[in-house]
């Protein structure tokens, strides 16, 4: 074959280009660690020496100061060369050390390290029928998007997406009944109970060991006498709500279509679906070429989200960048006559859908 000479200042621009993403792969599993390991949390409640910090946390205190540096050089942690001490800013706690924070991404670290336990699995979805199943995955999955969409939820849910749809933040207030369909951890329905104290909230999930974890959550969050978590599919659950919600899963199920129509016919009379989804710009060039998440989250889509649609019965394979004029086409072959964009992030799509 052919090969095109090649151009010395865009192969050394290509070259950086890869560098950096090296690099992020590396910091994403040393954040990990920090998380992992508790060095953030020790770092967070003031500076210390590799050796300080390897006994706060039990660890050895030569890969301490080894990773201490990478962290350094990554501008995570701040070092001070005089007392050789390292120390986390506000912010640096904020993000990595606090979960209770609004910014924190500490802990979602797990679902980029879920793909590296599960390689082979992934690489053989690529060589065979395209097809894995959320559930085949390394635990580290569930944790990890648990943890990467909770923050979002938290800051946002009920201060801005529930109150972008039509009237459902009044009837929240009242009380109503609200089902979160995919519900994983249960991170989403936590905080709208929490927000809520007169609605009932039930989880569904097809996972059996996810319901387990979000049992737990509600019971340490204190509200599992408003929410409850039941096993389900997308296409059998049981009851009729004023709400139906589907946060960042809808494009990880085999069949929306039909998963939009079951929820239409299990909505209460002037019920709502609110579709949070993957943040996408409709126009494929326009959206690689100016979506900063679109990288993350195809190749994300194409190791997790599309082969567990592709295990399903359908196989529709929407993708995590199916975008707002795709997912409405959904909905429209679902039977809904409204469907609007009613919020959006930088790092999601919120959708309202009515029958
Ligand atoms: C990306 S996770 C999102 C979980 C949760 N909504 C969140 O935002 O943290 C997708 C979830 O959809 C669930 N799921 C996938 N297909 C399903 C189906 N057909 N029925 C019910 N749940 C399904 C998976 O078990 C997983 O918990």
């Amino acid at each position: 074959m052919a090969q095109a000479a090649i151009d010395e200042a865009r192969m050394g621009e290509f070259m950086g280009r890869m560098a950096g993403y090296m690099t992020g792969g590396a910091i994403c599993f040393g954040v990990w660690l920090g998380d992992e390991l508790g060095l953030y949390r020790a770092l967070a409640e003031g500076a210390k020496t590799a050796e300080e910090l390897a006994k706060a946390t039990g660890c050895h205190a030569r890969l301490v100061r080894e990773w201490a540096d990478g962290q350094a050089a990554a501008g995570l942690v701040e070092p001070d060369p005089a007392a050789a001490t390292y120390r986390l800013s506000a912010e640096g706690a904020a993000a990595l050390a606090d979960d209770n924070s609004p910014v924190f991404v500490a802990r979602g670290m797990n679902a980029f390290l879920s793909v590296s336990i599960d390689h082979e699995k992934i690489a053989a979805a690529f060589r065979g029928n395209g097809a894995l199943s959320w559930g085949d995955h390394h635990p580290c999955l569930f944790n990890g998007t648990e943890w990467f969409f909770r923050t979002g939820y938290r800051a946002f849910l009920p201060n801005d997406w529930l109150p972008a749809l039509d009237g459902v933040d009044a009837k929240l207030r009242a009380g109503a009944s609200v089902a979160d369909v995919g519900c994983g951890h249960g991170a989403s329905a936590v905080v709208i109970a929490t927000a809520y104290p007169s609605s009932t909230v039930v989880g569904f999930d097809f996972h059996p060991a996810s319901i387990d974890t979000a049992r737990k959550r509600a019971a340490d969050a204190g509200v599992s006498d408003r929410v409850s978590f039941e096993l389900a599919d997308a296409k059998g659950y049981p009851g009729s709500y004023d709400l139906i919600c589907f946060f960042d899963c809808l494009h990880d199920m085999g069949d929306p279509v039909g998963i939009a129509a079951y929820a239409r016919e299990h909505l209460n009379p002037d019920g709502t679906v609110l579709l949070v989804e993957p943040f996408a710009i409709d126009d494929k060039s326009t959206n690689l070429a100016t979506n900063p998440m679109s990288a993350l989250f195809y190749t994300v889509s194409s190791a997790i989200c599309t082969p567990n649609s592709l295990s399903q019965e359908v196989g529709l394979g929407l993708g995590a960048q199916a975008g707002e004029g795709r997912l409405r086409e959904v909905f429209e072959q679902a039977g809904f006559s409204r469907f609007r964009r009613a919020a959006e992030t930088p790092m999601n799509l919120i959708l309202e859908a009515r029958a």
